[in-house]
């Protein structure tokens, strides 16, 4: 299982049926993140992986090494969670955010309340940020991040990535929170941000993810999805299609 693959080889990946379900119920025990709520193809293929990785043999072993290796546990937790991110990754969101949704949500001195769900390190909520600066909203919005990852919330925080005004971090609240498990924030967000998370989710996990983003937009709210992600009908989670990728709560 450990041998390592000629350049351009294919890995061969198992049929994710091949995976037992108690074998997964231990392996998310030992992970912390519940596998079942993730597409079977992604999870067996990260389990794969994990196993080249860390040279074992067979699938039954990985719950007892992500046990005892902290380092291998955030190594697997990391795969199955893809942190990649960017600023103002894909432009024409941010055109549109910065176009139609936040002037609209800041319409008549309104303060804005953005949740940044599953924000890996930050760079989505600072990208917002920087445009409720552009027109003058940032002193009096409400942001928070939040995701599954604690290196992420901590990435986010120490925000040694870039550097953060004081004034956008004391506009900002961080927190861990798993979207497939831990249920909604106490709170109303005029704008939720969920990209590029349920892509890796299986339908019953994504059909569930959107109707707690939803439960938590205030009348009209915007939820923005990544640009691979739709809705087949807003309409059962009390949504309407608003913009590429966007949707608006109903009344
Ligand atoms: C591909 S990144 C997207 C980051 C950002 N939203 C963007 O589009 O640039 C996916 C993020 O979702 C987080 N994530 C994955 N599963 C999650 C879950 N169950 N609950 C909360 N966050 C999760 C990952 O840790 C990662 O930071």
């Amino acid at each position: 299982m450990s041998q390592s693959l000629l350049p351009g080889a294919r890995r061969r990946v198992r049929e994710p049926s091949s995976f037992g379900a108690g074998q997964l119920d231990a392996l998310s025990r030992a992970c912390g993140i519940p596998l079942r709520a993730y597409r079977p193809d992604h999870v067996a293929e990260r389990i794969e992986r994990a196993l080249e990785r860390e040279g074992l043999r067979s699938v039954a072993d990985l719950p007892a090494l992500l046990r005892r290796d902290t380092a291998a546990r955030t190594r697997f937790r990391r795969t199955v969670a893809i942190s990649v991110t960017g600023r103002f990754r894909d432009p024409h969101q941010y055109d549109f955010l910065r176009r139609t949704a936040l002037p609209e949500l800041t319409a008549a001195g309104t303060a804005p309340r953005v949740w940044s769900a599953g924000c890996s390190n930050g760079l989505e909520l600072f990208g917002v940020a920087a445009l409720l600066e552009e027109i003058g909203a940032l002193d009096r919005a409400h942001l928070l991040g939040s995701d599954l990852l604690s290196e992420n919330i901590d990435a986010a925080r120490g925000s040694g990535l870039e550097a953060v005004s004081s004034r956008v971090a004391s506009r900002t609240r961080w927190e861990v929170r798993d979207l497939t498990s831990d249920g909604a924030p106490d709170a109303r967000f005029g704008l939720v941000l969920c990209r590029n998370v349920s892509i890796y989710l299986a339908p019953d996990a994504r059909h569930r993810l959107v109707d707690m983003l939803a439960s938590t937009l205030t009348r009209d709210g915007i939820l923005l999805l990544g640009r691979s992600e739709r809705i087949a009908d807003p309409a059962r989670h009390g949504l309407a299609h608003y913009g590429p990728n966007a949707y608006r709560r109903q009344a």
